[in-house]
Formats: structure tokens, sequence, C-alpha cells
């Protein structure tokens, strides 16, 4: 019986072999959007630490801020920067300002102790259909000049340029049915065609929130990654979760025009903890982490079995509490740590380090306050909130936010207190006709909704009026 027994040893030979090859070729990164449209910013060094300490090597940015790049140079972090949309149309008409923009944002970064940029992302969701095309025929031109101008710099082989492109470019009740737009259709198989012959990843951002949010049949079991009562049958397939439905259908999508075995890179995907219904840190933890574990558990999805993402890029590191609220109150909530760096929520990146870590050595201004003043008169007041939270950031009052129900004066307390700090504490600026006065008393409440809420309490959760700011 020696046969079998030899056979057996083969088998598990090859075993080993096809493991460790996998473990190398086949493990997911764990990245971060750093976006920087924030009301106080942390230095960029305090941000490059509190990615190092909490070993992230992969962050993508929406521009190519020559400070936050200065900050991380010899971090070996790896890099994609980003052009924005507005950008495009001189770079798509000039091969000048491509080579021009390479030399300044990329090849200038590209020395000894310089910045590891791996990626150049041309535009941020130039499709999106709300952008009614305005950005559509700019970006394969843009491609190609910035594809000329880098193999110009030398560096087209080590720079992989992406167009990060919404979820909302592909369609379809069941994913093996994916398809994109149909207007896209043609412009997507000419734009993949050029990311595979450049060997560049598809890169996608998928948010299960935002079908939760703009649904109301959305089952919400079906957004997290816990099992679900309302799982969709496709054929032999069935789907536990909306982001794997998702991926597959762009899996089809990609599929239908050739390009099946494209890799894909998640470019954004998160979950906000504020200013919606919904928008909360029991949820965001849940999502992000059962979203991280899905990833590393290497299991893939039904059209793509084993072979998860490329690399995921979670939206987003910070609160940005200056970005705009046309999506909603809970586009200034997407951090998996506040304004300053302190971690919202527990949770396990899967780099190894156990839970998050804070920022250190943060910097923030005295513990003071603007309050409405006791004998406030209600009616005169109304026209400074609006000009106050035009200016600040008031979105945890709305609707499905954490400080909804502080009532009238909480709400005219909360958006003074917001409109000093972020006029630095600037005395003048608590003034509101003689309605606002500076206090040394924590005016914050904390309003408890839920026991896992209070739980999170041990772990340092603070009202967001209760934290100081961040000079700049
Ligand atoms: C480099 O990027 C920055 C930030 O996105 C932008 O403002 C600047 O115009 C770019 N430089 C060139 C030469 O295009
Ligand atoms: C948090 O959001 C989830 C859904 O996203 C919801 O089921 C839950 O009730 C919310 N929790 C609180 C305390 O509002
Ligand atoms: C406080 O402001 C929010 C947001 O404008 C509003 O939804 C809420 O009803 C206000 N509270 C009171 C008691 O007026």
């Amino acid at each position: 019986m020696r046969k079998p027994n030899s056979l057996k040893a083969s088998t598990a030979a090859v075993a080993v072999l096809i493991w460790s090859l996998s473990a190398t070729v086949a493990e997911s990164g764990i990245g971060v959007n750093w976006g920087t449209i924030s009301l106080h910013k942390l230095s960029p060094s305090t941000v490059v630490d509190l990615l190092k300490a909490n070993k992230i090597e992969k962050v993508k940015m929406f521009d190519a801020d020559p400070d936050v790049l200065k900050g991380l140079m010899g971090s070996g972090i790896q890099v994609m920067v980003g052009i924005p949309n507005e950008m495009l149309g001189v770079i798509s008409s000039s091969a000048a300002a491509s080579d021009l923009w390479v030399q300044k944002n990329v090849s200038a970064y590209m020395v000894k102790g310089g910045v590891n940029i791996r990626y150049v992302a041309v535009g941020n969701e130039p499709f999106l259909s709300s952008y009614s095309g305005q950005f559509q025929s700019y970006v394969i031109p843009a491609l190609m000049n910035l594809q000329q101008s880098l193999a110009k710099a030398n560096l087209a082989s080590f720079i992989k340029l992406v167009v990060p492109c919404n979820a909302d470019a592909y369609e379809s009740s069941l994913p093996s049915q994916g398809a994109f737009r149909p207007e896209l259709a043609q412009i997507m198989t000419q734009l993949v065609s050029i990311l595979n012959s450049n060997g560049s990843p598809f890169v996608v951002n998928i948010y299960p929130f935002l079908s939760l949010y703009g649904n109301s049949d959305f089952p919400q079991d079906y957004a997290f990654f816990d099992g679900t009562s309302h799982a969709v049958t496709d054929g032999p397939n069935i789907y536990y979760n909306a982001f794997d439905g998702n991926f597959d259908t762009l899996v089809a999508a990609l599929s239908k025009i050739g390009y099946g075995q494209m890799p894909i890179v998640v470019g954004e995907v998160g979950w906000p903890t504020d200013g919606a219904v919904g928008a909360n840190l029991t949820a965001a933890r849940a999502f992000n982490q059962g979203l991280i574990n899905h990833i590393l558990s290497n299991k893939g999805t039904p059209l793509r079995p084993g072979d998860p993402p490329m690399d995921i890029y979670l939206f987003s590191l910070f609160d940005e509490g200056a970005k705009s609220i046309l999506p909603g109150n809970f586009e200034r909530h997407w951090g998996i740590f506040s304004f300053d760096g302190q971690a919202k929520y527990p949770l396990n990146l899967g780099l190894g380090i156990g839970k998050l870590k804070n920022a250190m050595d943060v910097q923030y201004l005295p513990p003071r306050w603007c309050v409405a003043k006791p004998s406030v008169d209600l009616s005169a007041v109304v026209n400074h909130l609006r000009i106050a939270c035009s200016y600040a950031d008031c979105t945890t009052l709305s609707y499905g936010g954490s400080c909804n129900a502080i009532g009238v004066k909480g709400n005219i307390s909360y958006a003074f207190n917001s409109y000093y700090q972020l006029q630095n504490q600037d005395s003048k600026s608590c003034n509101f006709d003689g309605l606002g006065m500076v206090t040394f008393l924590d005016p914050s409440i904390v309003l408890y909704s839920t026991a896992e809420d209070l739980a999170m309490d041990q772990f340092e959760l603070q009202h967001p009026s209760l934290q100081h700011t961040v000079p700049q």
C-alpha cells in the first residue's frame, strides 16, 4: 500500500505550497481614506504617527496636498493621490498640464526618503449620475495624457492610474444580471480596457448605508454581516449581505464586457455615526468590524469565491466637519476617528495591534464653552442660530442625530458653542448681540439611548459639544 501513501504525501505538499502562495498573494490590504475637509485639522505628522501606531499601510487621498505629502515622506505608507474632478478638463486637453501635475504632485516626491505613491486616482466618482455627465468626456483623455506623463517620468510601471467609480455606475436587481448603466456602457468598455492594459485595478465605492438610508424597503439586516432573514437567491447563489451582492453586480458587469477577471479595489466603504437614523456608533462598529472580518476571512463572494477585493479603503479616517451636507447630515460623520484623532468605537482592523489606538499629543484649546444666557429670548435667537450653524457644524442636532433631543435652549447653546470653538474661542464670537456668554462649566449632556451606547462610555465616548477644539 505504498502508492496511496505517497500520493497522500504529495497532495499534502501541494496543499502546503498552495496555502503559502495564497497567503502571500490573496491577502487583502485594509487602508483608509484621509480626507481633509475639516474645521480643525490635525497636523499631518500627528496623523502619520496615528497611521503608524495603527499599522495602517495604505492611504487614499482626494487631492495631492503638499503638507500632507510632506508629512508622509519617509513613512513607507502606500499612497493613492487624487486629481479632483474639476481638474480633469484641463488635464484632458493639455499634455503640458498633465506633465506638470505629475511633476509637481508625483515625481517631486518619488525620491529617496520621499513618498511611496502607488496610485493616482483620476477624478473621484466622475460618472456619478448626479453630475449629469459633466466630467464624463474628460476621463479617458485625461487618463491617456497622465499615462504618457508617467511614462515620461519613468514611473509608469510603478504607479497605476485608477478611476474610482461610485456603485451607481452599474445596476441590476440580481447580482448575476449586473450591467453598467446603458449611457456608460461604451465609456466603461473603453476605460476598463485601458485599465487592464496598464495593469490597474477597477476601483469602486460601495455603501450599503446609502442603500438603507435611501430606501425604506431595504431590509436592515441585509446591510450588515451577521446573517439576514432577507437573503437574496440568485440562481445557485445566495447572498447574505448587501456588500457581496453589490460587489458581484460589478463582477457580472465587468464579465459582460469581457473583463470578468479584472482585479477590484474597494476605494470607499464605511458607515457614519451621526446625522441620520441608522447612523450611530453601534451600527458603524458592527458594519466595519463585520466587513473587515469578512474580507480577511478570504471567503470572497459567490462569483469570486476565495478571491476577496485586492484592497479596501475604509471611509473614513476622520470626521470632516466642513464637508457639504448635500448628501445628508451624516456626511460629516464617517470617521473611525473623531476630528481630533480619538477612536469613536473599538475596532480591530486586523493589522495585528488589536483595537484602534488614539492620536497622541493632540493640542486642545482651554476648557471653555459659549452658551445661551439663561434669560435668552428665544424669538431673538433664531437668526443667530442659523448663521452660526452655516459656518460651524451643527449636524448632530438634526433628526436622527445624537443631540436631536437636547431641547430648544440646548440647540441654541450647541450652535453658539460650535461657532465659538470654530473661531478659536475668540470672545467676540460668543457675543450674539448679548445673548451668548462664556462658561467654564461643561454644558454637555450625555444621552444614552441604549445599553451598548452606555458601554461605549467606558471607551471614552464623549458628546461632541464636550470636546474642545484643536487649533490649526
Ligand atoms: C498639485 O495638486 C494640488 C492639490 O490637489 C493642486 O492644487 C495643484 O494645482 C497641483 N499642481 C499642478 C501643477 O497641477
Ligand atoms: C443604530 O442604527 C441601526 C441601524 O443602522 C439601528 O438598527 C439601531 O436601532 C440604531 N441604534 C440606536 C441606538 O439608535
Ligand atoms: C433642535 O434643532 C433640531 C435641528 O434643527 C430640530 O430638529 C429640533 O426639533 C430642535 N429642537 C427643539 C426642541 O426645537
